[in-house]
């Protein structure tokens, strides 16, 4: 919801001290909801209008923002330099184990030291993030640290904020306390980061541990926001504590909020914990944050208090590694792969060996400064080492048996065009320059062009794109207008219908809205997000291109990079031929009227909308720019302050039953369609 400045205007101190107060509590209370409980009373968007209502409010009135307000899981400040804090109780490493005879001297070590006293034992899994502490005082997190040199760390409390299933505060009745646990990335988001980034043509991220350890650390909190970390919890330390165990203080900081994971299992021999160590082995990559091992840990505290630490760990706990499954074997080649932005990726080919359960042939070797770290020579016998990524990586070489004392020297030119390849200051990539004539840069950003998020052209994958580039007919992305029935059913695997609904499909592109063609140019650093904000600013593609570099940072969020970026693009003759193209084939290339005018009505002024299933006249995405225009909103999930389900065929019948149940009016494409046109 944006606020009228009507409202923030008639808005006193003490009314907006109350509405604030007011907001954050929902907003606190459903982020609890959302994030511990999974379920939610409200819609995305509702619970983003009520936090977008606190930011305006919190701008106005600067004084009345609270420390721990809601608002602060957005981010937006920036960290110069991060202050240092001291450990109340310092952050110890765990012991390793690699066997089930080290774990037994571990074993042997505690019955020493408790005597005849009966104990348990707690397994978790050990997450392989980032160690955080959080200290809690009445029950408001205070301070959030990182493990640093395990004495002192670095105060990086914004960044903590931003991470949602950490609470801003709880209602334990301390005064206070201190949590701790491993920051990580999600694997998915991991890939949804890289997958943007690649959109972008920005480098890939090496893997999740190096993410989160460097997100965590980044010095704009709104970045951190937007990068999705979690947080899960592994121990509670304080004075006073109403717990006496550890799986009784792994429950109560769950009842808090905290986020505990439930796979933690009391075991009461070193027998149940090896039997707890086999059952996570191969279960653990379900998870979805990446594990290397168990950590074994004395249940009872007074037991832990008696055992004490050495100098570096405590003796109650430890780890157990499992082993990453490496496989020795020989590098026959490298080769090297062009990616949709001229991209230099060496990949080690090998002799086919067998690594848990699948036989590797290649694995990624990163970039030149990997082939150099490895000191790498063909036929080398080289370790290969399945990680959570999906593609396996060389990790080292066997030197004793080496027999080549020629090192690998990293080609010159590209492998696709021979153009001679660039790299640029600071960058680990290389980059083949000759964007309009090499083959899989070409085919890349057709590929970029016609994917869902852009032109959205059903029936043309990578291998049709492959067969078409080969037969000469397409050369660009405007290519595709220029294409015939009869050049297609010429083709192999193109029979009349597939021919025809292809052609039909590129000719339903010139209803793509301008947004979304922009980010389909590949321009770089050019997402959706940001091609949604330029379309909105300049309206027209034409206004964008004659654009100065001025002009083009003035627009909110749009940096040095970019617009440098959009500068270059703009400046290349082949993309202005390009663009020409397009225009000439009527794609959108500036907002249409209804997106110029909207609001188009305010016929649908505060009316929240889900959308469900496939519609006769319009596309799911028209219906929602239609609903935005008129001032309705659309949401994801029904509720009972939904006001319309916009039911289309093939809804699922779960949503139409919880609609019926919360008495929500369901309309169809036309009644929805005469609800506007009636305005
Ligand atoms: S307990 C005294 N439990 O492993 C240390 N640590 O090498 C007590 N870690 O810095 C730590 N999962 O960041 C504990 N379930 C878990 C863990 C865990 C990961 C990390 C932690 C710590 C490192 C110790």
């Amino acid at each position: 919801m944006y606020l009228t400045s009507s409202y923030l205007v008639n808005m006193t101190s003490s009314g907006a001290s109350k509405r604030i107060e007011e907001l954050s509590s929902k907003l606190h209370h459903y982020n609890h909801q959302y994030y511990q409980e999974h379920k939610s009373d409200i819609s995305d968007r509702e619970f983003d209008a009520l936090l977008e209502e606190l930011i305006q409010l919190e701008n106005e009135f600067p004084e009345l923002k609270t420390r721990n307000s809601p608002s602060s899981r957005v981010g937006g400040s920036i960290s110069k330099e991060f202050k240092t804090v001291t450990h109340k109780y310092q952050m110890l490493s765990l012991g390793n184990t690699y066997s089930a005879e080290e774990l037994s001297d571990f074993d042997i070590r505690i019955k020493k030291a408790l005597g005849d006293e009966t104990f348990e034992y707690v397994c978790e899994l050990k997450y392989d993030g980032v160690a955080l502490s959080a200290t809690y005082k009445d029950d408001a997190l205070h301070v959030a640290a990182t493990r640093g040199d395990g004495v002192q760390g670095d105060d990086i409390t914004v960044n903590a904020k931003t991470i949602r299933t950490i609470p801003l505060i709880t209602k334990s009745g301390l005064a206070e306390f201190e949590v701790r646990g491993e920051v990580f990335m999600p694997r998915k988001e991991f890939e949804r980061i890289n997958r943007e980034r690649e959109d972008i043509g920005e480098a890939q991220l090496a893997n999740p541990r190096n993410s989160a350890s460097g997100t965590i650390k980044m010095q704009d909190s709104a970045v951190v926001s937007s990068r999705n970390l979690d947080c899960y919890m592994y121990s509670l330390l304080g004075e006073n504590l109403p717990v006496t165990t550890h799986t009784e203080a792994l429950g109560y900081l769950k009842n808090l909020g905290f986020n505990v994971p439930n796979h933690y299992q009391k075991c009461d021999s070193i027998n149940e914990v090896l039997r707890f160590i086999e059952k996570w082995r191969e279960t653990r990559f379900d998870l979805p944050l990446d594990t290397d091992g168990i950590v074994i840990k004395v249940n009872s505290f007074d037991q832990q208090n008696r055992l004490g630490f050495t100098a570096k760990s405590p003796r109650w706990a430890i780890a157990y590694k499992y082993e990453s499954e490496s496989a020795a074997t020989v590098l026959k080649e490298v080769t090297y792969q062009v990616g949709r932005t001229g991209s230099i990726t060496p990949v080690a080919n090998l002799q086919p060996v067998q690594l848990a359960g699948t036989i590797v042939k290649r694995a990624s070797l990163h970039n030149a400064n990997e082939i150099e770290r490895l000191d790498l020579r063909i036929n080398d016998t080289v370790f290969v080492e399945k990680g959570g990524e999906i593609i396996p990586k060389v990790t080292g070489v066997d030197l004793s048996k080496r027999s080549n004392n020629i090192p690998l020297k990293f080609i010159h030119s590209c492998p696709e065009c021979q153009t001679e390849l660039i790299r640029k200051e600071g960058e680990a990539n290389h980059y083949c320059p000759n964007e309009t004539g090499c083959p899989p840069q070409i085919k890349g950003r057709i590929e970029h062009f016609i994917q869902r998020k852009a032109m959205n052209i059903d029936g043309l994958g990578p291998e049709t794109i492959e067969q078409l580039f080969d037969s000469n007919l397409i050369q660009n992305p405007a290519d595709l207008y220029d294409l015939t029935y009869d050049q297609l059913i010429e083709l192999e695997r193109f029979a009349h219908k597939s021919a025809e609904s292809l052609i039909l499909n590129i000719k339903k592109t010139r209803e793509i809205p301008f947004k979304r063609v922009l980010f389909g140019l590949g321009i770089r650093f050019v997402g959706i997000t940001v091609a949604e904000k330029l379309a909105h600013y300049f309206q027209s593609i034409d206004a964008l291109s004659a654009a100065s570099y001025d002009e083009l940072i003035a627009v909110d969020e749009i940096g040095d990079r970019i617009a440098t970026s959009i500068i270059a693009y703009f400046s290349d003759p082949d993309n202005l031929n390009f663009i020409e193209k397009l225009k000439s084939f009527d794609v959108q290339l500036s907002l249409s009227a209804e997106e110029l005018m909207a609001p188009k009505s305010n016929s649908l002024a505060d009316k929240s909308f889900v959308i469900s299933g496939v519609f006769e006249k319009h596309g799911r995405d028209e219906l929602k720019e239609l609903i935005k225009a008129n001032g309705g909103k659309v949401v994801s999930s029904i509720s009972g302050k939904l006001d319309f389900l916009l039911a289309g065929d093939k809804m699922g019948p779960s949503k139409l039953e919880k609609a019926q149940k919360l008495n929500i009016e369901i309309i169809s494409e036309n009644t929805f369609l005469d609800m506007i046109t009636n305005e």
